[in-house]
């Protein structure tokens, strides 16, 4: 039967278990297995090498990516990481302008060190990438929306350049997740996830995957890295992640409703300089978002009349947005993320990013209405 992507979410590990006809996974904890002589290929060994909980984990993931393998990892850092471990020093990769800091940190503090070439380019300028694209050009590092500002890129059009150029394109999808925007169906060959945020949904687990297009080299040196290296997810978090998989369409699509009421609304307001939301006819990625985005998404960012003391003053007024980092969790947050990325942020200095929760829209709304007007 052709499920859809919903109903697959949904039946996240709840296949009858083998032995016990339980609905729900298994959290298997053991950390070594019995070996006999008959053992297929592809048995349980070590649990660093292979768990029967994390691999039920990594194949909904691929599944739900329309990817050919998943790997998961203790968190969304710890699969940038690997996926950067198999470049080779003197390769050159190609960064957006806006990022996930952690990433671009991460990159600039130890991957430059390592001999890695970097170019930073706005993907929104195809032009711009083709220019940055040199021989030795290996990947292309998008995000779309992107952590901060929600800038949109084409999924396909980079694909293209990336692939003409004999690269490969990684898409960090901690955003939209699966539900809003499958990568690899626009031709992406790596998908990147935080599982910490919208998969997790919760904010009580910390976790990363990669799902590879292709079982290639690509993700043969990435599972060697994870094997030896050993930054696997554990157990537990993957049988969390598993629960939260099974409620992500119901949590995103009235997270994104919300969002998007509360981003029209704040367009309204005369105390806000600029919002930053993919659903808003006058964000300049609407068009494309409309073609690779199912929904629009629980992130929004905004931008505040005034300076970073008055932005730092909303986050300080609201009751309901937490003042905390992370995201995609049931409970609304909202952070002043320039002071979050430091002194190198390219973040304007009035922009708060808000992780929209699951309480009442109209409870958000009079929240920042507060927030904004004492
Ligand atoms: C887009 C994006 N990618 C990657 C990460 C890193 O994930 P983790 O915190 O699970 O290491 C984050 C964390 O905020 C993120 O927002």
């Amino acid at each position: 039967m052709n499920l859809s992507l919903e109903t697959l979410l949904a039946r996240t590990g709840t296949e009858p278990d083998e032995r016990t006809g339980g609905l729900a996974p298994a959290i298997h904890t053991a950390t070594t297995y019995a070996q006999t002589s008959s053992d297929a290929e592809g048995a349980f060994i070590y649990s660093r090498l292979g768990n029967p909980t994390r691999q039920q984990f990594e194949e909904s993931l691929a599944t739900a990516e329309k990817g050919r393998h998943a790997l998961s990892f203790a968190s969304g850092m710890a699969a940038a990481m690997t996926l950067l471990q198999t470049l080779e020093p003197d390769d050159h990769i190609i960064l957006p302008h806006d990022i996930y800091f952690g990433v671009r940190t991460l990159i600039a503090e130890h991957f430059i060190r390592w001999g890695l070439r970097v170019s930073t380019v706005d993907m929104r300028d195809l032009t711009a990438v083709e220019q940055a694209i040199v021989p030795n050009t290996r990947l292309i590092w998008a995000e779309t929306p992107s952590n901060p500002q929600l800038t949109i890129v084409d999924l396909k059009a980079l694909a293209a350049l990336a692939h003409q150029a004999g690269a490969r394109l990684v898409v960090d999808n901690t955003w939209s997740t699966p539900l809003i925007t499958q990568p690899i169906v626009h031709g992406a060959d790596v998908v990147l996830h935080s599982v910490t945020k919208y998969l997790g949904g919760h904010s009580d687990v910390l976790g990363g995957a990669l799902v590879f297009a292709r079982e290639d080299n690509l993700c043969h040196r990435a599972k060697a890295l994870s094997d030896q290296g050993g930054a696997v997810l554990d157990p537990f978090g993957a049988w969390l992640v598993m629960r939260g998989m099974r409620s992500l369409a119901p949590r995103l699509r009235q997270q994104s409703a919300s969002a998007l009421a509360i981003a029209q609304w704040l367009e309204t307001r005369g105390d806000v300089e600029a919002v930053h939301y993919p659903g808003l006819p006058s964000h300049s990625g609407h068009e494309i978002a409309r073609n690779q985005m199912a929904l629009w998404g629980g992130m929004l960012s905004f931008q505040v009349k005034g300076d970073a003391a008055r932005a730092m003053h909303v986050v300080h007024k609201s009751r309901l947005f937490a003042n905390a980092t992370s995201l995609g969790g049931t409970e609304s947050l909202m952070e002043h993320r320039a002071s979050v990325e430091g002194l190198d942020s390219p973040t304007p200095e009035n922009l708060l990013r808000v992780s929209v929760g699951l309480e009442h829209q109209n409870d958000l709304m009079a929240d920042l209405d507060h927030a904004l007007s004492v």
